[in-house]
C-alpha cells in the first residue's frame, strides 16, 4: 500500500458564489456554484502516513501549524482513515503559491490538494466525484477544484449527491481571471464563520431562490462564450452575495475602500465597451474577469489605480493532479 502521496491543486474563482449551507458539518450548500480554475496560482501538498507518529503533523508554507489550522487538516485527515480504515497519523506539508487568506481561496485549492494526497496515500482509488465529495468535507469550494476548467458544483439532495463537475474544457473560452490584490493580511472573518451568517439576512432567501435562474444564465453564456451575459449574471451575483453579507447579524464586510475604487471603474470601462466584468470572494480584492484580448490593456490601468499592489493572473486551469506516490 502507498504511504506517501503528493498532489497540486489550483484555486478557483467562483462566477455564482456558494455562500451559506443547509448542513455546515457536511457542507451541502444553499445553493449551486459556477467556477473556473485558475492557473499558475496552486497549493501543492505531500502527505505521509507514518505509523510512527503519534499526532497529526502539518506545515504550510515551511511553517509548522498548530490549533486551528491542524484541527481542521486533523478533522479532514479523519474521514480519509474512516474510508481507508486505517489508523495511521500523517506528516502533511503543503505550500501556496500565492497569497494565503486574502480573498484568493487557499482553502479550495489547499482541500482539493489534500484530498486527492490524502486518499492516494491511504491507498484509496476514488472517483473523481467521490473525490469532489470528500474535498467538499474540507472546503466547500475545494469540491471545485477537482474537475477540469469550467466547473459547476451540484447542490445535491444530500452528501452523495453534493459534487462538482467539468461543465467545459479549459480551452473552451479564452477569459481572464485579472486579480488586483490590495491586501495581502489575512481576512477578519473566514469563510467558515461567515456561511453561518447568511441565513441572519432577510435578503438570503431572495438570493437563494434566484439562484437557479442564475445559475442557467452563467451556464449558458458560458457555453455560448456570450460576454455580456456572463458580466451581467456575475456582477449580479457578487453583489446579492455582498448585499447578503452586509445585511447579516453581525453585518460582514470584506471590502476595503479602494475595493470601492477599482469595482467603478470597472463598471465604467465595461460600459464603454471593453470585455470586462468584476467579482468579489469573501475578502477585499476585485477578480476582474475579462477576454484574454483585453489583458495587457487591463494590467497596465489596474496597477494605476490607488491601493493595488499587484496583479495576479489566472487563466483557465485542469482540475487537481497526482505528481509523486511512493
Ligand atoms: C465567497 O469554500 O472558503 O469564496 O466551506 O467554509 O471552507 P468553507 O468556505 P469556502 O467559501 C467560499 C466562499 C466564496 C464563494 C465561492 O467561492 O463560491
Amino acid at each position: 500500500m502507498p504511504l506517501k502521496a503528493t498532489a497540486i491543486a489550483h484555486p478557483n474563482i467562483a462566477f455564482i458564489k456558494y455562500w451559506g449551507n443547509r448542513d455546515d458539518a457536511l457542507r451541502l450548500p444553499l445553493n449551486g456554484s459556477i467556477s473556473m480554475n485558475l492557473s499558475g496560482m496552486e497549493t501543492q501538498t505531500t502527505v505521509h502516513f507514518d505509523d510512527q507518529l503519534d499526532h497529526d503533523l502539518f506545515e504550510l508554507n515551511g511553517e509548522p501549524q498548530t490549533n486551528a489550522a491542524l484541527e481542521r487538516v486533523s478533522h479532514f485527515l479523519n474521514q480519509v482513515r474512516l474510508l481507508a480504515k486505517l489508523n495511521t497519523h500523517a506528516r502533511v506539508s503543503s505550500a501556496n503559491n500565492f497569497p494565503t487568506g486574502a480573498g484568493i481561496a487557499s482553502s479550495a485549492s489547499a482541500f482539493a490538494a489534500l484530498a486527492l494526497a490524502a486518499s492516494k496515500a491511504a491507498g484509496l482509488e476514488l472517483s473523481q466525484i467521490d473525490l469532489s465529495r470528500l474535498a467538499r468535507l474540507g472546503s466547500g469550494s475545494a469540491c471545485r477544484s477537482i474537475p477540469d476548467g469550467f466547473v459547476e458544483w451540484l447542490a445535491g439532495e444530500g452528501d452523495a449527491s453534493s459534487y462538482a463537475v467539468s461543465i467545459a474544457p479549459k480551452n473552451h473560452w479564452d477569459l481572464v481571471d485579472v486579480i488586483a490584490v490590495i491586501s495581502q493580511t489575512h481576512k477578519p472573518v473566514g469563510s467558515t464563520s461567515g456561511h453561518k451568517l447568511a441565513h441572519t439576512s432577510h435578503l438570503n432567501a431572495l438570493r437563494v431562490m434566484d439562484a437557479p435562474d442564475r445559475l442557467k444564465a452563467c451556464r449558458e453564456a458560458l457555453l455560448g462564450r456570450d460576454f455580456d451575459r456572463f458580466a451581467d449574471v456575475v456582477e449580479l451575483d457578487s453583489n446579492y452575495m455582498h448585499a447578503v453579507m452586509r445585511t447579516s447579524t453581525p453585518p460582514l464586510s470584506y471590502w476595503e475602500p479602494a475595493t470601492e475604487v477599482i469595482l467603478w471603474h470597472v463598471w465604467q470601462w465595461r460600459k464603454h465597451g471593453r470585455a470586462v466584468c468584476a467579482t468579489v470572494d469573501a475578502g477585499p480584492n476585485v477578480h476582474v474577469l475579462a477576454l484574454k484580448h483585453e489583458l495587457a490593456w487591463l494590467q497596465e490601468v489596474l496597477l494605476d489605480l490607488p491601493g493595488v499592489n499587484k496583479i495576479l493572473v489566472g487563466e483557465p486551469a485542469d482540475g487537481a493532479r497526482l505528481i509523486e506516490q511512493a
